[in-house]
Formats: C-alpha cells, sequence, structure tokens
C-alpha cells in the first residue's frame, strides 16, 4: 500500500485533535509532521493538547511535533475558547519537552515539502498564518506542495465567529488571501457553511454510538469534543461538528467527496464587517479558479471511518491525567 505523505498544520483543539488521530491511524496515511499555530485556544495549551493527542495513539516522541507562529500577521489573535473550552475536556498532561522539535514549524513545512517536491501534501485545518509565512520564506514551497487541503471560510455563506465569517480564515485574513493568491497547483476546500453543517455534524444520538467504545482513542474523542457539542447545541447547530477530520478525510478517502467545483476563492481583508468573508466566484463570472471547493460528501461513511478509527486499541505514551478518572 502506498501511504500518502502529509504535514497536519493545526491549532489544536477538539476536532484538530481527532484529525491528529485519525492521521496517526489510517493506514493511508505518513504522517511527516504535526505543526501547530494560533488558533483555537492559547498557544501553549495547543501545545499540551497536541502532545495529549500523540500521546494517546502512542506516537508521542515519534512523530515530528513542530512549534509555528504564535500570532497571525497583522491581526491580534482571536481565540474559540468560548466555543472548545481548553479544547481537550480538562485533560492533561505532564509537557515532554524533549518530544517538541527546535525547528519552527514553518521551516519544517519548507523543508519537508523540499527534500521531496510534489510528494508532501499539507492538511491545513486552523488560521493559515505559518502557510504564509512559509510561502513568503520561501517561494518555491509553493511548487513544492503536491495537495493542500483547507479547512474554512464558508460558500457564500454563514460564518460562525462572525456573520460573514468562519473561524480560520477571520483570525488571520492576510495570511488566507495570501495562501489564496499563491497559485499553488492543487487546493481543496472544505467549507463551515453548507459542507460542515450538512455533511459532518453528527446528532447527539450518533455521537453517543461513537463514544460508547471504551478504547483509549474513544474516551479521549469524547472528552475533546463534549465541550464543543454543549457549544453548538446552545447555539442551534444539533449535534459535533468535524470540519477540521472530514478535510484529512477528503484526501485519504477521495470517494467520500460526492461534489467538488472550482472556484476562484478571495478573502475579504479591508472591511471590518465583512473581515474574513470568502468570496468564492463560479465560472460565469469569468474569473481563473484557484481551489477545488467541495460541494459534498459522504456524511455516513465518514462517520464509519470515525467508527473504525475509535475502536483501535492503543497504549498511550505517557499518561493522560483524568482520563479514566
Ligand atoms: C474551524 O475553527 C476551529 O474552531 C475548528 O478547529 C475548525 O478548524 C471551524 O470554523
Ligand atoms: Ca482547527
Amino acid at each position: 500500500m502506498n501511504r500518502m505523505p502529509i504535514i497536519i498544520d493545526n491549532d489544536t483543539a477538539q476536532d484538530d485533535c481527532v484529525t491528529i488521530l485519525l492521521g496517526l491511524t489510517d493506514p493511508l496515511a505518513d504522517v511527516r509532521a504535526i505543526t501547530t499555530v494560533a488558533g483555537n485556544v492559547s498557544f501553549d495549551r495547543q501545545v499540551i493538547n497536541a502532545q495529549m493527542t500523540l500521546s494517546v495513539a502512542g506516537r508521542l516522541g515519534e512523530v515530528p511535533l513542530h512549534l509555528g507562529c504564535r500570532q497571525p500577521m497583522l491581526r491580534e489573535w482571536v481565540s474559540a475558547e468560548d466555543v472548545h473550552g481548553d479544547g481537550s475536556g480538562g485533560l492533561d498532561i505532564e509537557l515532554d519537552e524533549s518530544a517538541i522539535s527546535d525547528e519552527h514549524a514553518v521551516d519544517a513545512l519548507i523543508r519537508i515539502t523540499a527534500e521531496q517536491p510534489g510528494e508532501v501534501s499539507i492538511i491545513a485545518i486552523g488560521p493559515l498564518t505559518n502557510i504564509a509565512t512559509a510561502i513568503v520564506k520561501d517561494r518555491r514551497f509553493v511548487k513544492n506542495v503536491k495537495s493542500l487541503y483547507i479547512m474554512g471560510g464558508s460558500n457564500n455563506g454563514r460564518g460562525n465567529i462572525t456573520a460573514a465569517a468562519e473561524f480560520n480564515f477571520y483570525v488571520d485574513p492576510h495570511a488566507a488571501q495570501i495562501v489564496m493568491a499563491a497559485g499553488f497547483a492543487d487546493v481543496h476546500i472544505v467549507t463551515w457553511d453548507p459542507l460542515t453543517l450538512r455533511d459532518a455534524t453528527y446528532s447527539r444520538e450518533q455521537y453517543d454510538r461513537l463514544t460508547r467504545i471504551q478504547t483509549p482513542i474513544a474516551q479521549f474523542f469524547k472528552r475533546v469534543c463534549d465541550a464543543t457539542l454543549g457549544f453548538n447545541e446552545s447555539v442551534g447547530i444539533d449535534g459535533s461538528t468535524h470540519p477540521d477530520s472530514i478535510t484529512l478525510a477528503a484526501l485519504l478517502h477521495p470517494e467520500l467527496v460526492l461534489d467538488s467545483s472550482q472556484y476562484r476563492v478571495d478573502i475579504e481583508i479591508q472591511s471590518e464587517l465583512t473581515m474574513g468573508y470568502s468570496a468564492m466566484a463560479w465560472e460565469k463570472f469569468g474569473v481563473k479558479p484557484n481551489a477545488h471547493v467541495i460541494e459534498e460528501m459522504d456524511g455516513p461513511g465518514f462517520y464509519s471511518i470515525l467508527e473504525q478509527m475509535l475502536e483501535i486499541e492503543t497504549t498511550p505514551t505517557r499518561p493522560i491525567l483524568g482520563l479514566n478518572g
């Protein structure tokens, strides 16, 4: 089996954790590095969340963990702690400094993709600050990346942090626009609205079935997703949302992608009212496309993939404080 070399660039909390777990357990994925970027929760908390996730999969110290940009390019960092809490349901782990690479995430992204030009794909499921900085630092990066899978924006639909904007694009809209204008050969976007809300949101009943599984991965999954599920229900979203992990699934299992169209995607960076809005223009407007926007995915198919992942038995590398007790 040919495994796909990937880097997961993320703001580790809730579904970012699920994405890392999927990458580490799916036989089709070869995770070359986990890179972190300012986003969901405090940067240092994200590092702990990433170490816990690696540990649950039994891979802490084995898969390189690189810390990236601690703040967006121009704007102040905005957190999603109201949505995710600490992003790991109150679990904790003693930080293992030796399991953090000395190399900055931006340098790791540039180096790993340059070592095998055109072979390594990136799953970017946080604000795009690291990716944009890599572009600015070394223009060859753009050509070296095989495919770039982004979770961000809405397809001319609702936002989730403002009426107009989805969180990842809102937190660093300038980075998002640099990435969209850079000329990557193969970009795929999973949106919040409609894709996530329709195809990657699982009802409380479906969630309860998933979280009855008793493996360490399943127990961890429940803890990291519980807070977000509670928040979702309080704002009228009926279930647990999995925008990041379905983005990785779109790469690993393209048969789950039922419909995808080419668009010219640009990000609003001038208006405070609509900052971070993703304008997605289709062929009618005579613009040159820069991304495949995924229109529809097989939600039940992805649910089965999550179920299989949660059934995998692992031995955590180090104890997760609060799990099982
Ligand atoms: C995105 O924002 C974050 O809170 C999630 O991890 C996801 O990447 C959804 O808007
Ligand atoms: Ca994320």
